[in-house]
């Protein structure tokens, strides 16, 4: 079959297989995109998710519709018959996608016979419709911990990717690369190490804990102002600890000062000056720190 005339004035809505195929090579051969297909594949994955998810409703929607509460052997066998039925299969399944829903709709119809085939064959062996359908019937959906086309494991593992500091790219999708990106504390490929403001607090064979450095520190060995590399601004070194600047003992008096960032009590109302014995003082008078 060519692109010429048709014999017949037929449906003219779909592209012959030719055509289709010469796309496809096309697209193979011209376009590199790997990321495309990738994206591809995430939404396949998502979309597959949301019809598992609109199923399970639907059973969860039906099985309250037809329950009368009653508990006769009439009503047993009816129920139970009509929980298996057809007629309930088809309820569920027209409400599976919503109708702009291209992507649901499409998947839905190219596969409505592996979902009858599951509802009155398989359900009883494979109750995990999730698993059944999206990650080993038509693959489009990995097992948790895993990505891309082979659902190769993460990186840190498929029990806990990333050691848990981080996500997975393509995690549970045929998509993505499986490399993480880390939680703001942690950094690295495996999301092991610690990021810059942040120390290691506990690092065993599988668990990587950093936790936030001491506000008075740019850097830090470990907890509190006596393990910082250096002082933050505003603080100093002072006994072998970083000290707000404003309490340092080079002060006769402690400060602090509400009304401003800066080590400028200006004639603030709310500034005022704590001295060495409690003792709380508002500052009527302009007053410098730097000075
Ligand atoms: C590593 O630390 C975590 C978190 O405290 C703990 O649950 C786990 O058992 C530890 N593993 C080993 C091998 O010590």
């Amino acid at each position: 079959m060519g692109p010429g005339p048709s014999p017949r004035p037929g449906p003219a809505r779909r592209p012959s297989r030719v055509a289709l195929a010469v796309l496809l090579c096309a697209a193979l051969l011209l376009s590199p995109p790997v990321r495309g297909a990738g994206e591809r594949r995430r939404l396949a994955c998502s979309t597959c998710r949301g019809i598992v998810d609109r199923f399970n409703q639907g059973l969860a929607d039906t099985a309250k519709k037809n329950f009368g509460g009653g508990n006769t052997a009439w009503e047993e066998k009816t129920l139970s018959k009509y929980e298996s039925s057809e007629i309930r299969l088809v309820e569920i399944i027209e409400n599976l996608c919503d109708s702009s829903n291209f992507e649901c709709n499409n998947m839905v119809e190219e596969h409505e016979e592996l979902i009858e085939k599951w509802w009155f064959k398989l359900k009883k062996k494979y109750p995990d419709l999730f698993k059944w359908f999206c990650i080993e019937t038509i693959e489009v959906c990995c097992p948790a911990g895993t990505y891309g086309p082979d659902c190769l494991a993460c990186h840190g593992g498929s029990e806990r990717p990333c050691h848990g500091n981080g996500h997975c790219d393509g995690d549970g999708t045929r998509g993505g690369d499986g490399s993480c990106s880390c939680k703001k504390e942690y950094t690295g490929q495996f999301c092991l190490d610690c990021s810059s403001g942040y120390f290691s607090s506990l690092r065993n064979e599988t668990h990587s804990v950093c936790t936030a450095c001491d506000a008075s520190c740019t850097g830090c060995t470990g907890e509190g102002s006596e393990k910082c590399k250096t002082c933050a601004s505003g603080y100093v070194k002072e006994d072998e600890k970083c000290t707000d600047r404003r309490l340092s003992k080079a002060l006769d008096v402690k400060f602090v000062c509400f009304a401003t960032q800066h080590y400028r009590c200006a004639d603030s109302p709310r500034a005022f000056v704590i001295d060495t014995q409690g003792k709380k003082t508002v500052i009527a008078t302009p007053f410098d720190l730097d000075q």
